[in-house]
């Protein structure tokens, strides 16, 4: 597939979706969301890749949801159409690692992307926010839900409702974003990252991914039994078999992602 609104690319064992409408900050629309399902939809497929990575421009990750494309939008169109859950979240089921990787403006649907992520590395230059309120609507895809368990409740208010940014400083310290790099590493500090999570075992990172979202869609008794459960059944793969026997034997894994 030709893609117009993105670019895709392997490198090594890291998939590396670059969201590409400059003109317009990278707003999401349905034809970049239906390309950016289909780059993680083949990522997902190739046994080569291990870790996905989604990135913007210098400028913008995303400036959110096109507003042009749905300004004139009736309820109709948006309840029959599906919006949102039709086609923005083929990233939330990914079952690899997918980090996102931030410079600039995330706001809106663009913010909601990077939380959909894993984990978000951001460019000293980033600015997250939730500034639908402005628009006369909520966020919709995730906002008002994964803001506050990322950053807690009081601050999750103060950004929907005042539609306020947050800086990278701020965002690091709040547990929005994992890491801050100055904004000219940003690319290649998030692909060393990727490099080195992707060498490890994938299905040992596919139940990690799992078990961690666990935590937040069950109590801890469940989450707990829930890990318990996958930890004895990592003991079947030969990349357990390979990673111990390596270190005994003082020398580095040959994993084989099996
Ligand atoms: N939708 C459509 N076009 C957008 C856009 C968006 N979300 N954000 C920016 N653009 C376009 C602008 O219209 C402009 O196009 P033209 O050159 O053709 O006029 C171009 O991108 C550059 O933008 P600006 O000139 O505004 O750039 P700036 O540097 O002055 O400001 C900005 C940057 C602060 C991000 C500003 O563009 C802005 O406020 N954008 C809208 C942000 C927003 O409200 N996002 C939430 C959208 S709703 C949503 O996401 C709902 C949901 O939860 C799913």
């Amino acid at each position: 597939m030709d893609y117009a609104n993105i670019r895709s690319e392997k490198i090594e064992r890291v998939g590396l979706i670059t969201l590409d409408r400059p003109a317009a900050l990278n707003a999401l629309n349905d034809a970049l969301a239906d390309e950016l399902w289909h780059a993680l939809d083949g990522f997902e497929a190739d046994d080569g890749i291990g870790v996905v990575v989604i990135t913007g421009s210098e400028k913008a990750f995303a400036a959110g949801a096109d507003i042009t494309a749905i300004a004139d939008y009736g309820y109709m169109d948006a309840y029959k159409g599906d919006y949102i859950t039709r086609n923005w979240e083929r990233v939330k089921t990914c079952r690899k690692p997918v980090i996102a990787a931030v410079a600039g403006y995330a706001l809106g649907g663009g913010c909601e992307l990077a939380m959909m992520c894993d984990m978000i590395f951001a460019a000293d230059t980033a600015k997250f926010g939730q500034p639908e309120i402005k628009l006369g609507i909520l966020p919709g895809a995730g906002g008002t839900q994964r803001l506050p368990r990322a950053i807690g409740k009081a601050k999750a208010m103060d950004m929907c409702l005042s539609a306020r940014m947050m800086d990278a400083a701020e965002a690091e310290r709040t547990g929005l974003v994992a890491r801050v790099f100055p904004a000219d590493r940003l690319l290649d500090e998030t692909l060393a990252v990727a490099r080195g999570i992707a060498a490890f075992s994938l299905p040992v990172l596919m139940m990690i991914k799992e078990s961690i979202n666990r935590a937040y869609e069950s109590s801890l008794q469940e989450g707990l039994l829930f890990e318990r459960r996958t930890f004895h059944a990592a003991f079947s793969l030969a990349d357990r078999q390979e990673g111990m026997k390596a270190f005994v034997d003082k020398r580095p894994a040959d994993f084989r992602h099996e």
